[in-house]
């Protein structure tokens, strides 16, 4: 009988803009754009675009705003989810899941959900009781998150272009976090 090969260990942390940091998630989203995943941009997705975007996340990060977590293999970054916590004063308990990546050939191996159970960790312990999320319907992550409890609301179709170009529909879910 085969056995399927041990996991190396990962730490997971909230990411600061050292330009190292943002040198490896401009790098992530660059190759998941280009893998045809929909993370919000157009493949190809250029380098300065991407910093822009990472910089300005990882400010926002700084203001509270946000929590961009990543996940590290030594000095690699593997993965990234961000957690989104400014909602207007009528959601205080709301948060948002994004930006959910793991590097291709690192995938299948239980980062996202780690990513994902920490993100909610963080939620809860801000007093955060209701988690959103969208993922695309071609090509998305939704086996992942159903397998992680989260609630099919409803699709929208034909919500963004796909990388490559095409239209997709959008994925809407939700799941309460038990009070902490
Ligand atoms: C989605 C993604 C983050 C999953 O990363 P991962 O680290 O491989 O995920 P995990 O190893 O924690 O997977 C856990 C479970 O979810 C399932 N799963 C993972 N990705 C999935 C996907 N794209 N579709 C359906 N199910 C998926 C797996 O089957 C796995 O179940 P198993 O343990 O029984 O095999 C990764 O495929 C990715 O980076 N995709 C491109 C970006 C993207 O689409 N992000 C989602 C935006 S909302």
């Amino acid at each position: 009988m085969t056995h399927p090969a041990p996991v190396p260990p990962f730490q997971i942390r909230a990411l600061n803009a050292d330009p190292d940091t943002l040198n490896q998630l401009c790098t992530l989203i660059i190759q998941t754009v280009a893998n045809g995943e929909s993370v919000s941009f157009m493949h190809p997705l250029a380098p300065a675009d991407a910093e822009a975007f990472w910089a300005g996340s990882l400010a926002a990060a700084h203001r509270g705003e946000r929590v961009v977590l990543g996940a590290w293999q030594a000095e690699q970054l593997i993965g990234t989810v961000t957690l989104l916590l400014d909602f207007p004063p009528n959601q205080p308990h709301r948060a948002e899941i994004a930006k959910m990546m793991t590097r291709l050939g690192h995938r299948g191996k239980g980062i996202a959900t780690a990513l994902l159970r920490e993100a909610e960790g963080l939620a809860g312990q801000r007093g955060r009781t209701l988690l959103v999320l969208d993922t695309a319907t071609d090509g998305g992550a939704a086996g992942l998150y159903e397998k992680l409890g989260y609630t099919l609301a409803g699709e929208i179709p034909d919500f963004a272009l796909k990388p490559h170009g095409g239209l997709t529909g959008t994925l809407l879910y939700w799941k309460r976090l038990e009070q902490v």
